[in-house]
Formats: C-alpha cells, structure tokens, sequence
C-alpha cells in the first residue's frame, strides 16, 4: 500500500511539474510560451523614464551567438529575443538604488524570415502579469507592435544594440 501511495505522489509530482509551456496558454497568434526564457542570457537592459520601469532583454542561444559575434543586422532565423518588465521600486536599505519591483510582463520576438513576411520577418508576442495572461484579442495585435518597431526598419526591427561585455 505505501509503495503505491509513494508510485501515486512520484506521478502526480510529475504532472506538476510539466513544461510550462503546456500550462501557459499560446499568444492568440499561435506562438507558444518559451519556458526557458529564464534561462537565457544578456543582451542589454534598458530603463523607460516615462513609465518607470526596468527592462532587461535576453535572448535565446542562436541570439546569443550573434550578439556576442556582433552579426546581428540581420538577426539569423531561430532567434529570439525577451523583453523582461519590471515596475521600479527603490531599494529600502539603500534609497538611490533602484531595482526591479512587481513584474510587468515579459515579450518576445521570434525571427523566422519564411513565416513573418508580413510583420519584417519577426513574430511578436506578450505575455502579461504574475499569472501570464496572453496579449491581444485576436492575431492583430502584431500591427500594434510592429508599428512601433518600424522606425527601426534599418536595424532589422530592433531598438535593442547589445550591450558592451568585455
Ligand atoms: C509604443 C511603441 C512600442 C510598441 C507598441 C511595442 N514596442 Fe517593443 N519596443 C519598443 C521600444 C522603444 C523598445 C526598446 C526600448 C525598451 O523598451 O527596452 C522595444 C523593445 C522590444 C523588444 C526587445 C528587442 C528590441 O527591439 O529592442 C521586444 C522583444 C519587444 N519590444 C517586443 C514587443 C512586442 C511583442 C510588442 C507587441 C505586443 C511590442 N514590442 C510593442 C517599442 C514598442
């Protein structure tokens, strides 16, 4: 019997523990969550005045490889790239230091030149708070950012220029 109940508990820790990818629900145009987006490395962080939050975006290994090779206009297919938000908070033990506070959200941009031609080559989704709630009604919140991006057509859609790592 406690054999079982001990084989009942391994099973049921292991549906708990499934990808979140399979949890989280898909962006409303198809484009799942990347789970391991916390597991991926630096490409710059930036800081927005206007509504007082911290940035940092990271990008997946193919990213990465170009970031760091400095080959990054175009960015390669198989890229991508998270924009991690954070409100700004002040650190209480050290007030002229600020840090990240609640979670705002997080977005990626997903190069694949074949299946983006309408949106530069680059899929875009958000997923928003704590709970991860998809962003956009429908698959045309794209042209909402994508619009956006477009004054940066000549850096291949991006604002972001990695970061100086010696
Ligand atoms: C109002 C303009 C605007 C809109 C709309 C917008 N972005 Fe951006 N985005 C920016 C700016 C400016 C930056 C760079 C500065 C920053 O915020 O860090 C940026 C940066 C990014 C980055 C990091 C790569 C880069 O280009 O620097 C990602 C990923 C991103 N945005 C995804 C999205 C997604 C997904 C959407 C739509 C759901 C979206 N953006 C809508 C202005 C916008």
């Amino acid at each position: 019997m406690k054999k079982w109940l001990a084989f009942f508990f391994l099973i049921a820790f292991q549906l708990g523990t499934v990808n979140a990818s399979e949890t989280v629900p898909s962006s409303p145009n198809g484009i799942d969550f990347p789970s391991d987006y916390k597991n991926w490395e630096l490409v710059s962080s930036s800081h927005r005045i206007d509504n007082n939050t911290l940035r940092v975006i990271t990008g997946n290994d193919i990213a990465i490889k170009s970031a760091r090779s400095k080959q990054t206009n175009p960015w390669p297919d198989g890229t991508i790239l998270a924009k991690i938000v954070w409100k700004q908070v002040t650190l209480p033990s050290w007030e002229k230091a600020i840090v990240p506070g609640e979670f705002v959200q997080v977005e990626f941009m997903v190069k694949d030149s074949k299946k983006y031609t309408q949106t530069g080559g680059w899929g875009f989704a958000r997923w928003k708070g704590e709970g991860l709630q998809p962003y956009g009604e429908d698959a045309s919140f794209v042209f909402e950012c994508f619009g956006c991006h477009t004054p940066v057509k000549d850096n291949d859609y991006i604002f972001t220029h990695p970061s100086i790592l010696p």
